[in-house]
């Protein structure tokens, strides 16, 4: 064999040979003791003392496809525990929320160059900006230009929200933009945008309601609400939302009815309720037990995936899968409903492969699971191809993100 062509198909080799392994990142609610730090952190001084001021982790974790296998292959100690991470425009950067902050803080991680491990970049304390007694629960970075980053609070009075800024091209958070208020009673728990990116979504699962604002494009600020729709019933919740990229179609999981349901996009970001809804549960559940996670698009925006949790420990959570019309994204029918291993915890996250239509990522932290689910070829089943279990005390497993 010519040498050259030798080389071009070693090259293949290992282009294919990583094509099958993928590296996801999950991070971490609440932290173990101190007692349980000092005790795993043994006798040696050096390693007691950073171990003291980490209270949180972010994991990181590959999946190969062959033989389903997930194994962990860094663990970044941090300061912060983030119930939320998300990737900046350029796959460079993690975001998260700082859970246990005292003041409401947001942080941010660069990611190595091949993307199996992170560094500290910094935080922003957003501070009594916003009314006290909230927590940061979800983080949102705009795919476009001024790439500014969307945070938002719950608990406590969290009607605000905020803005902040990340430098010219994207990198790390670096300060407040602007504070922007909802209403009285509103505590937004999930963002989205529309394709364009000239629309930010809220699910207000506090108020009941989605609302639309205008991205300001050159500054990223959100300077007045086009408009805003009701949940389709009282104490449905909209709680986190997916966009069809055709932008016809958005979907919002409802917390407090375990449901998806389907909102038409028209003109100036307006949301219209098509009368359509989806039960997360199998018949015979009652919503009031259960909490409405997640909804997710898959990668070729041909199907949907949606979860609930448990709220009853002994009691399992549910993913189910729906398809998506193939030309506009209206929602067809559920394919299937299975229960997860366990209650979900607080998590029970969906977060969906980067390459493959069947597969998405699911975290848990009732016993500290990331697990990789698959569907079978046909779409008319799902099952559960890999897990792994991290025992930190607790903390694990918030949300996960696949970063190849
Ligand atoms: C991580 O991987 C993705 C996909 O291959 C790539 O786009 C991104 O640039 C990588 N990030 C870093 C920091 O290398
Ligand atoms: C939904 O149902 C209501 C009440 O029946 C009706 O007025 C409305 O036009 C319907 N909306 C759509 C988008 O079909
Ligand atoms: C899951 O995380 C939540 C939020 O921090 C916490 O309240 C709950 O106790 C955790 N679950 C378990 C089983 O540790």
């Amino acid at each position: 064999m010519h040498i050259y062509s030798a080389l071009i198909s070693l090259a293949w080799l290992a282009i294919s040979a990583v094509a099958d392994t993928h590296i996801l990142v999950a991070g971490t609610f609440s932290f173990p003791s101190l007692t349980e730090i000092i005790l795993t952190a043994g006798q040696q001084r050096k390693l007691t003392r950073r171990l003291l001021v980490s209270t949180g982790f972010l994991y990181f974790l590959e999946y190969t496809d062959d033989n389903p296998e997930i194994r962990q292959i860094d663990t970044v100690r941090t300061s912060a525990a983030s119930s939320w991470i998300t990737l900046s425009h350029d796959g460079r950067h993690i975001y998260g929320t700082d859970w246990n902050a005292d003041e409401p803080t947001f942080v941010s991680y660069g990611l190595s160059y091949d993307n199996r491990s992170a560094s500290w970049e910094g935080k922003v304390v957003v501070g009594s900006s916003c009314s006290g007694g909230v927590k940061s629960i979800f983080v949102l970075a705009n795919p476009y230009y001024p790439y500014t980053v969307y945070g938002n609070y719950y608990y406590g009075d969290p009607k605000c929200s905020t803005i902040m800024s990340t430098g010219e091209s994207g990198g790390k958070l670096e300060g407040v933009v602007e504070d922007y208020i909802y209403s009285e009673g509103s505590g937004v728990h999930g963002t989205a945008f529309s394709p364009s990116g000239a629309f930010l979504f809220s699910a207000d699962t506090y108020g009941n309601r989605i609302w639309t604002h205008e991205v300001d494009p050159m500054t990223g600020k959100l300077t007045h609400a086009s408009s805003t729709v009701d949940g389709p019933s009282p104490g449905s919740d909209p709680r986190h939302l997916a966009v069809h990229k055709k932008g016809k179609y958005v979907y919002a999981v409802l917390e407090g009815s375990s449901e998806v349901a389907q909102y038409e996009l028209g003109e100036g970001g307006k949301l219209t309720y098509t009368n359509e809804t989806y039960s997360l549960l199998p018949e015979g559940r009652s919503p009031a037990d259960y909490w409405g996670d997640e909804v997710a698009v898959t990668v070729s925006h041909r199907y949907l995936w949606a979860s609930t949790r448990s709220h009853e420990v002994a009691n399992p959570g549910y993913v189910s899968g729906f398809s998506l019309a193939e030309d506009d994204g209206k929602m067809e029918k559920r394919l299937f409903l299975k229960a997860t291993k366990t209650s979900g915890g607080f998590a029970n996250s969906i977060a969906p492969s980067l390459h493959d239509d069947r597969k998405f990522a699911l975290t848990d932290n009732a016993t500290g699971l990331v697990q990789v689910w698959e569907a079978t070829a046909g779409f008319d089943d799902v099952a559960l191809a890999a897990e792994i279990q991290i025992d930190d005390g607790g903390g694990c497993c918030a949300n996960a993100v696949w970063l190849t």
